[in-house]
């Protein structure tokens, strides 16, 4: 099949429909890395849904701005003097030369580094074309500057979120996070955040949605992929990451929540009046209770306040977000944020950096078991491609266990008592399936 071939796209929108069945606990392997399933996603899933860019610490000033991609497509986030965040295409409308070639940076006004068109970075005109080298010689007829404005994305922000979106119609970036805003404001919401350095770049041989997958729904295999690190005494026991609770909030978004049984709450008593200053009750409650908690916004872009781990003597963790940016059916690009509370104790600052470092960063030791697992499933899928029957994954882990009580938790969601379950992972997949079905717009 290509994506020109309708009998194609028929043929495979019917297997998809016919094999991808969460509601009963059951993905095909094929859909991790059939390449026809991506090319479907590019169109559909990222060419449509909204999908995180940047926080907005790293864009702190008129004409800062940085590079960042919609699926495969380059973007620049920028800010204008009006102090408003506008999301471009990073694509010169005279023959699409990349606009901005640096990771990011302030000028006064983008130029194209091909023939030289000048676009605006300012306000208003962040995006108009302000002039062309030798403009009345070459364009004595003048050039139409409203056809020629860069493509610019829908964009919104939430806690310092910039998400965007290449659809006018859709849901408004509140309607489609939902109820996992209420979780996201134990991240980036219970204090003002701000990112450190640049986020870390690395590629994985891996199929983008392992991760994603990972992150929202899998706390499962902590106990087994992460067992090593009890043993190193980096965590106490190999059921660190069975405590809490499973959170599907819908929309195939998902999380997990570890607690802890203490007490007294892990996070640093500096910080606690700005915690209560920006969290509701059930939040702040939920907050003080917390030893871990990772989570996905669909489709790829993932949360974590890392398990505590102890150095120098001192109970530390922190804050990051992750992308998963897709870079063809069996590569991903790994973006990392680190974020630490503007007004954290130095103490915090510091060693939260370090935990950073030695657990989920290029060089972390989470990180790395989690590779070698993403990397594995990915040859076995590709090897899956080529066999003549479907290869039916379990995804069936609490099919029938129903959520608490209303009432039971803070949260709104479906909210499960312990964090093992695949809600999150089947509603991840649901949500999945009618967007490459096209009936999610
Ligand atoms: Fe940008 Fe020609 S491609 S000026
Ligand atoms: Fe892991």
């Amino acid at each position: 099949m290509s994506r020109y071939d309708a009998q194609g796209r028929l043929e495979l929108a019917d297997r998809i429909r016919k094999t991808v069945l969460p509601e009963r606990g059951q993905i095909p392997m094929f859909v991790y890395t059939d390449p026809d399933v991506y090319e479907l996603e590019r169109e559909r899933l990222f060419g449509s849904t909204w999908l995180f860019l940047a926080h907005t610490s790293e864009i702190p000033n008129p004409g800062s701005f940085v590079v960042r991609s919609m699926g495969e497509e380059s973007v620049i986030v920028g800010r204008g003097d009006d102090g408003v965040v506008r999301v471009f295409l990073n694509a010169c409308r005279h023959r699409g030369m990349r606009l901005a070639c640096e990771d990011f940076g302030e000028v006064a006004n983008w130029r194209c580094p091909y023939h030289g068109f000048t676009y605006g970075s300012r306000g208003e005109f962040m995006g108009t074309l302000m002039g062309a080298p030798f403009e009345r010689s070459a364009y004595p007829e003048g050039l139409d500057r409203d056809a020629l404005h860069l493509v610019e994305a829908r964009a919104e922000i939430y806690q310092g979120l910039v998400f965007a979106t290449w659809s006018r119609s859709g849901p408004s970036l509140d309607e489609f996070l939902g109820d996992v805003r209420w979780y996201l404001d134990l991240i980036v919401g219970r204090a003002e955040m701000e990112v450190v350095g640049v986020p870390e770049r690395w590629m994985v041989p891996t199929n983008w949605r392992l991760p994603s997958e990972n992150f929202t729904a899998d706390a499962y295999h902590t106990a087994t992929a992460h067992s090593f690190l009890s043993r190193l005494g980096m965590v106490k026991g190999v059921d660190f990451g069975r405590d809490g609770y499973h959170v599907d909030p819908g929309g195939g978004h998902g999380l997990g929540i570890g607690v802890h049984f203490d007490g007294e709450s892990y996070f640093p008593a500096e910080l606690a009046e700005e915690y209560a200053t920006r969290l509701d009750g059930g939040q702040a409650q939920t907050l003080a209770r917390v030893k871990n908690l990772h989570g996905n916004v669909f489709p790829n872009f993932s949360f974590l306040i890392p398990n505590f781990i102890e150095i120098e003597g001192r109970r530390v963790s922190g804050a990051m977000l992750r992308v998963w940016q897709p870079a063809g059916p069996d590569r991903t690009q790994v973006w990392s944020w680190h974020l630490v509370e503007r007004g954290a104790p130095e103490w915090w600052k510091r060693l939260g950096r370090k935990m950073y470092i030695q657990t989920f960063s290029s060089s972390g030791m989470f990180d790395q078991d989690d590779t070698e697992n993403w990397e594995a499933q990915t040859r076995s899928s590709n090897a899956a491609l080529y066999r003549q029957e479907e290869f039916l994954l379990h995804y069936g882990m609490g099919l029938d266990a129903p959520p608490l009580p209303p009432g039971e938790f803070p949260g709104p969601g479906d909210v499960y008592d312990g964090k093992f379950s695949e809600a999150a992972a089947r509603t991840y997949y649901r949500v999945w399936r009618n967007h490459v079905l096209e009936e999610v717009r």
